[in-house]
């Protein structure tokens, strides 16, 4: 049966990771997949994060299934961190929330349960969008449509020509935000931006799905969740995939939540039930630890400031490596102006580089990247920094 399968090539993102670990280059670069780094080039365990562990060992009695929706903290302080406690408290009653294994699997279930209220609706995705976005929901069957964001030229967003598709998208259509630290682009919509798309979806009845991977990577962890919080309050329908692979540095435990904002708390209670049979045919009940260790993180003053400070200082330090490379990268030539890396946000920026010179950067220097020239600039360090950036100018 298995011979009708052919043999697929890697995938574009975690296929680079597999590539670098077999590179024996000592000046090999991982710009690839987006995984925050600290300037030794490791990812490590939150300080939170260990202390919640210790605590979770301490008081964990046992392995028995959780509920279907997760811990039931972890959707309780999620829900608030992702709604702020002042608009939750108005719209409680038509929100539900469940915990599913990673930001993927939030958007894999919200697909299949769209696909249940509406078979193959239609919803617009970001030109560029994070390369998984495509098979993550379309898969499930909703009809992917584009709507242009990314200018590649001016290295901005081209709101006007973003304004000007979603105002003729059909009432009733999704259409895919990236909340903040757009990936691939790094290119954020402003608060201006928000307030006009909720003009905009409010007149046209659009839906938000809204995705983020990043709170707390862009501005901060409230700033960041402004584009949700502004849709969800003026917005009867509003879907909302969220990653804690980033923020809490979760990524192998697979911890990410799925809260949907409903028209009402009947159709909230009837879609959480659906939620639910969704989750049952596909894998019963999401993975609990990482969930418990948010669950005890947020539930305690002390270690929500030590996650959250730690969490800052993350940022900056991105926001630092992206100064710090626009200016060896401007020093270095004048043929190009790589200023719009630092007004960026998040893990990522495009390089604006072509397929070839991506290659040249991989075959000459062994710097790792996507072939669409997006960089993850959290794989810099005070080290590889300046090779970096002589590489790219060498090849521009
Ligand atoms: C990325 O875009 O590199 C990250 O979101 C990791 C992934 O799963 O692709």
């Amino acid at each position: 049966m298995f011979n009708t399968l052919p043999l697929l090539p890697a995938d574009p993102i975690l296929g680079l990771s597999q590539a670098y670990a077999k590179d024996t280059n000592p000046l090999k670069v991982d710009l690839g997949v987006g995984v925050y780094k600290n300037d030794q080039g490791q990812t490590p365990i939150m300080q939170a994060v260990m202390l919640a562990e210790k605590i979770l060992i301490d008081k964990q009695v046992t392995k028995a299934y959780t509920p279907p929706a997760g811990v039931p903290g972890a959707n309780e302080v999620a829900t608030q961190l992702i709604f702020g406690a002042d608009l939750l408290s108005q719209i409680q009653s038509r929100v539900r929330s469940i915990q599913t294994p990673g930001g993927c699997g939030a958007l894999r279930v919200a697909a299949e349960l769209i696909q249940r209220a509406k078979k193959g609706a239609s919803l617009w995705v970001s030109t560029p969008t994070w390369a998984n976005h495509i098979p993550l929901l379309g898969n499930a069957g909703l009809t992917l449509k584009e709507y242009p964001y990314y200018d590649y030229k001016n290295h901005a967003i081209d709101f006007a020509a973003m304004k000007n598709t979603l105002q003729s998208v059909p009432a009733g259509d999704m259409v895919l935000l990236h909340a903040c630290c757009h990936n691939p682009s790094g290119a954020d919509l402003s608060k201006d931006q928000w307030n006009e798309l909720a003009d905009l979806f409010a007149e046209r009845h659009l839906i938000p799905f809204i995705d983020m991977a990043y709170q707390g990577f862009g501005d901060g962890l409230q700033e960041d969740a402004y584009g949700i919080r502004l849709m969800s309050s003026r917005l009867p329908e509003v879907i909302v995939a969220v990653s804690y692979s980033k923020n809490f540095g979760l990524y192998r435990e697979r911890a990410g939540s799925l809260s949907i904002v409903f028209a009402d708390e009947k159709q909230a209670d009837a879609g959480l039930s659906q939620l639910l049979s969704v989750t049952r045919a596909l894998y019963s009940m999401p993975p609990s630890h990482g969930a418990a260790l948010i669950d005890i993180i947020l539930h305690s003053d002390e270690l929500t400031k030590i996650w959250s400070d730690e969490l800052t200082s993350m940022r900056q330090r991105i926001a630092n490596l992206r100064s710090d490379l626009v200016r060896e990268l401007n020093q270095l030539q004048q043929k190009q102006n790589f200023s719009f890396i630092a007004n960026e946000k998040g893990m990522f920026s495009f390089l604006g580089l072509s397929v070839e010179q991506v290659h040249q950067l991989k075959n000459q220097y062994s710097i790792y990247m996507t072939d669409t020239s997006r960089i993850s600039v959290a794989g810099l360090t005070a080290n590889n920094l300046s090779y970096v950036a002589k590489a790219i100018v060498s090849v521009l």
